[in-house]
């Protein structure tokens, strides 16, 4: 049980939660989208986990044949044959994003981080980022880390591996979410900003301004949060289901891998928004994309000699975070091709590596 619990948590928690939340939660205005965003985990996800899960413990199949199998002759087996879809074009930028990790690893390494001044941040990262090299590179490193798992099985490794990264990622994200709580600058006029300050701008609602239209707006955001967060409707809980024995009670596995996922998501916002909001304001948060590999290396940069190291660990562990997840989504993929086409596992990898 625990294993299958650890897997799942393994493909929920990773870039969605560390890198996406944080920047979702910034542009919608911080603490409404967190409000909407965990009734649609109670509305939405659970049901949806939990279907999946039972889905594939019924079945005992994957993706592509548990519809087929569950309802022969019908069309449910596009809801398959779409969620490996979903999950195709999801891993193709998900893995662009992750090599952005390896090559801030790289950067904490070099102590890349002491010299820049806060306009530096932006600049390098928006450089690197449109770079037309670089994050090719670390997207071909990171994809060919995943292919290698894949190709070897994924069973034993992967869940050995989620066992260990999963407490020291925890770990990492609570300390760094506490010293950017300790974060203080004074600006020249005098005014002072704290990380205090910053995490009151992300826990408390601002519901002024908020028309149908933009309440819409976000509710509709937050689900797209939701399915990514959770690595739902993409067939990996269905498979993961099927190894799920009968006497599990799925809907308190479900409620444990949910309350990790959002817990993880959460401490992440508290680890990014208060910094952003002492080191760039109000303005800061709605950076996009950018705002994980702008605003934390500025905490590192601030944490002193220490923080080489800590940045270091910490680019190092959502890599692995970020691993987890994409092994599950290839894994998805390249079992249903095994399935479908009759094609073996390496040449099925190749194929979506490619
Ligand atoms: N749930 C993963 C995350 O939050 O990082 C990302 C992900 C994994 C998305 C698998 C989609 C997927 F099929």
């Amino acid at each position: 049980k625990l294993g299958v619990i650890l897997a799942s948590a393994g493909s929920a928690v990773g870039l969605g939660n560390i890198w996406r939340f944080p920047y979702e939660t910034g542009n919608h205005g911080g603490a409404a989208f967190i409000l909407i965003y965990l009734g649609c985990i109670l509305l939405l996800g659970l049901p949806i986990m939990i279907a999946e899960f039972l889905i594939g413990r019924h079945s005992q199949a994957n993706t592509a044949r548990a519809y087929q199998k569950l309802a022969p002759g019908t069309h449910w087996r596009w809801v398959g044959r779409m969620g490996v879809l979903a999950g195709f074009l999801i891993l193709s930028y998900y893995a662009v994003v992750a090599g952005w990790t390896l090559e801030y690893i790289l950067e904490a390494a070099t102590n890349g981080f002491s010299g820049k001044t806060s306009g530096e941040f932006i600049t390098s990262f928006q450089q690197f980022s449109s770079n037309p090299w670089r994050p090719v590179i670390w997207l071909i490193a990171f994809l060919l880390i995943t292919h290698f798992i894949i190709v070897k099985g994924v069973e034993k490794g992967i869940e050995k591996f989620s066992k260990f990264i999963m407490p020291v990622l925890l770990i990492m994200v609570i300390g760094i979410a506490i010293f950017s709580l300790t974060l203080k600058t004074t600006l020249d006029d005098g005014t002072v900003r704290t990380g205090l300050q910053g995490l009151k701008v992300y826990m408390k609602p601002d519901l002024t301004g908020i028309t149908v239209g933009r309440f819409l707006q976000i509710t509709l955001d937050a689900m797209s949060q939701l399915f990514f967060s959770l690595s739902v409707s993409m067939g990996i809980m269905i498979t993961y289901g099927s190894y799920v024995k009968k006497d599990v009670d799925l809907n308190k596995a479900v409620s444990q891998i949910e309350i990790m996922d959002t817990g993880v998501a959460f401490l992440a916002g508290v680890m990014i928004i208060p910094a952003v909001f002492v080191f760039s304001g109000l303005d800061g948060m709605s950076a996009g994309p950018g705002l994980m590999f702008v605003s934390l290396p500025k905490v590192f940069k601030a944490m002193g000699e220490a923080g080489v190291l800590v940045g270091i660990v910490f680019f190092l562990m959502v890599s692995f975070a970020a691993v987890t997840s994409s092994v599950s989504v290839m894994e998805a993929i390249v079992s249903s091709m095994m399935d479908k086409f009759h094609v073996s596992r390496k040449k099925g990898t190749i194929l979506t590596t490619l």
